[in-house]
């Protein structure tokens, strides 16, 4: 059990996700690539789960030899709940059980205010706040119905944002709100799950490169590589912008026994930019 006294366990134990099996959702390329690479170097199989399959497949692929695990790669739609189950379904089939789920898939386009069609704020809440309910739902039926005392429980790690705790640029509101909405399942989830043994923690990031938001700020006509980095920085004390793998050693955390007394919190990788 995830939530048991592990007091007693040495820190390499503790760390060590050998025999645990996740799931990450967009996990392609981006923060969800970097967050698999440390869970499958921490020994968890893995099932890669992404929209657009072929960068799932070869990630899985390049962290099966890297790291010796079992690694899937998978098309999968988190707006759609059929595909979301059959994920899930071939995660327990083909690993044998799942005890991580890592709601990471999200969408940011920026789109003024005035000119936000409801058709944008329901793809974006339906990516971003439904995908985070119905990875978590699935995840959890799997979790819970797991072993022979009626399951080994697990963990739901949720990739929120520092916009799940203030607004953050004009023509994010869609992506603001449903971050914020992401953050509160988080709360609630950990309380309904508690029971089953499932714990349920949130990373927020600020600002991280990554393949997604460098296309966005080039869709707006903004090269990323040209800004100063004081720029990108806007008030981290740390004073350097994040990485992925910044964000991923944060999400192994939350996977792992090392914060098997946390649930319900989201916990700020941000470079102290929201202190
Ligand atoms: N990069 C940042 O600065 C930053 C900051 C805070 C939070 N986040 C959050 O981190 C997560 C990952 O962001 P990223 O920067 O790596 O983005 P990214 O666009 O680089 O990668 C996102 C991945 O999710 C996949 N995806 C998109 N919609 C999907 C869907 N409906 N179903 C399944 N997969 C889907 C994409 O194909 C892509 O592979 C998002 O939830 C984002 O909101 C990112």
């Amino acid at each position: 059990m995830t939530t048991a006294d592990v007091s007693d366990r040495s820190l390499a134990q503790l760390i060590s996700l050998k025999g645990r099996r996740a799931v990450v959702t967009g996990g392609g390329r981006g923060l969800g690539k970097a967050i698999a690479a440390r869970l499958a170097e921490a020994g968890a199989d893995l099932l890669i789960g992404d929209l657009d399959e072929e960068p799932a497949v070869s990630a899985a692929k390049e962290l099966a030899e890297r790291h010796g695990v079992r690694a899937i790669g998978a098309a999968m739609d988190v707006t759609d709940a059929a595909a979301v189950a059959a994920a899930a379904d071939r995660a327990v089939a083909e690993l044998g059980g799942l005890e991580i789920w890592v709601n990471n898939a999200g969408i940011f386009p920026a789109v003024p205010l005035l000119e936000m069609t409801e058709e944008t704020w329901d793809q974006v809440f339906a990516v971003n706040a439904r995908g985070v309910f119905v990875g978590a739902r699935e995840a959890a039926r799997r979790m819970s119905a797991a072993g022979p005392d009626g399951g080994r429980g697990g963990v739901i790690v949720n990739i929120v944002s520092t916009a799940g705790f203030r607004g953050s640029a004009p023509g994010l509101a869609a992506y603001v709100g449903s971050k914020h909405a992401a953050r509160g399942l988080t709360r609630e989830l950990a309380l309904e799950l508690a029971p089953m043994g499932i714990r349920v923690l949130g990373v927020a990031p600020s600002f991280v490169p990554t393949e997604g938001n460098l296309a966005m700020a080039a869709a707006a006509g903004v090269n990323l590589a040209d800004l100063p980095p004081t720029d990108l920085m806007l008030n981290s004390p740390i004073g350097r912008v994040g990485t992925p793998d910044d964000i991923a050693r944060v999400a192994l955390f939350c996977a792992s026994d090392l914060s098997a007394f946390m649930t319900g919190s989201t916990l700020l990788a941000d470079g102290g930019d929201t202190a």
